[in-house]
């Protein structure tokens, strides 16, 4: 399988990392052979198309930091689409940063391998939150998949468990923990007796939180995994802007303190269903499978068959959500063949 990773950050990384770390449990368990024909940063890309080295891709942003400079086959200055013109591939994997002004240029990705009949593999929130049904359409106009386990929830695995493992089931609503970044600050929080000011500075010195960490705690990056879940699980045709969506920046330590003294805590939690879409912080009870700590994120979804059941899995990470990506990849390895 040939495939061209656009975006060569933490998660295109972790993805040709587990490549490289996988590949004779691949060929051995799938008979499945994936090649990186092309990858793609900001500088420009590499491209070969007998394959580039998943080690020195790694080697070359890692030491050089342009994935442009990759010995032989680098080409600064190449963007992304015209890297999708430039080289024959099955399955574009679409990790550049998210949007959620327009959704570009991933949404302008995506359609552009669809169209020239690609399966696709995204993490990218972004194009999902604000253009969900015109995605899911135009996969199915030109018939080819369109996956993103990686883009709710990292390595926990919610959207596959879902649409497999649920699958003779009806889900009538899903609700959860759904952004490790406030999860972390309120878990702190709640600990330490801290404020919210002090422990979302030291969360940002440890590089949890982003320097601009707006959609984070204001709930915006919840209410985009939301949406994705509405749409995809629960077939409601959604977008951002049908979530109320209500951040933690304005939670005190002494509400936490107050919570605690009645076994509660204070959580940052979405709900997707027929009758709500919302963020917002609510009460959980300190024994409850809510009470996850750190980056931890947690979702129950219930049932009409098996009542509720609860995924928690971490919800970022380079290899971890790596790990979503590679499943979508032999998901679709497995269809194809
Ligand atoms: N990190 C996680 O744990 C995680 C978990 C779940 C989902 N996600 C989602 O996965 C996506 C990738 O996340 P990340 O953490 O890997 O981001 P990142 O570390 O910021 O990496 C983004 C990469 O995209 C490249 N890029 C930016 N604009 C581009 C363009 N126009 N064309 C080609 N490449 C471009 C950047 O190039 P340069 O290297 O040259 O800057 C960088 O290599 C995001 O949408 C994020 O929301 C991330």
């Amino acid at each position: 399988m040939k495939i061209i990773i656009l975006g060569f950050g933490a998660v295109g990384q972790g993805v040709a990392r587990v490549i490289s770390m996988k590949k004779d449990y691949l060929r051995s368990k799938y008979n499945l052979n994936p090649k990186i024909v092309a990858v793609c940063d900001r500088s420009g890309a590499a491209i070969h198309e007998d394959g580039l080295d998943e080690e020195l891709l790694l080697e070359t942003k890692t030491g050089k930091g342009k994935i442009s400079l990759y010995p032989e086959y680098g080409i600064p200055g190449m963007d992304s689409l015209q890297v999708l013109d430039e080289i024959e591939y099955d399955c574009l994997v679409e990790v550049t940063p998210t949007d959620i002004d327009d959704g570009e240029p991933t949404r302008s990705h995506i359609i552009k391998a669809m169209e020239g009949g690609k399966d696709v593999v995204t993490s990218n929130k972004g194009p999902l939150a604000l253009s969900f049904q015109e995605l899911a359409d135009c996969a199915k106009t030109n018939n080819v998949e369109f996956k993103f386990e990686a883009s709710v929830g990292g390595a926990m695995p919610i959207l596959n468990f879902a649409h497999e493992n649920l699958a003779g089931c009806h889900i009538e609503s899903i609700y959860g923990i759904l952004n490790g970044t406030t999860n972390y600050i309120l878990s702190r929080m709640a600990n330490e007796g801290s404020s919210y000011e002090q422990t979302l500075k030291e969360a940002q010195e440890m590089g949890i939180a982003e320097t601009d960490p707006y959609q984070d705690v204001e709930g915006v990056d919840a209410a985009c995994k939301i949406v994705i879940l509405a749409n995809s699980v629960l077939n409601l045709p959604v977008t951002l802007k049908d979530v109320e969506v209500e951040g933690i920046s304005r939670i005190t330590s002494e509400s936490i303190a107050l919570a605690k003294k009645e076994g509660l805590l204070i959580k940052l939690i979405g709900e997707a269903s027929p009758n709500a879409l919302e963020v917002s912080p609510r009460l959980v009870s300190q024994g409850s499978p809510f009470a996850v700590e750190g980056t931890l994120n947690v979702a129950t979804l219930k049932t009409d068959l098996a009542d509720e059941v609860t995924v928690v899995g971490k919800g970022a990470g380079s290899v971890e959500t790596a790990s979503a990506i590679i499943s979508d990849i032999i998901s679709i390895w497995k269809r194809r063949r």
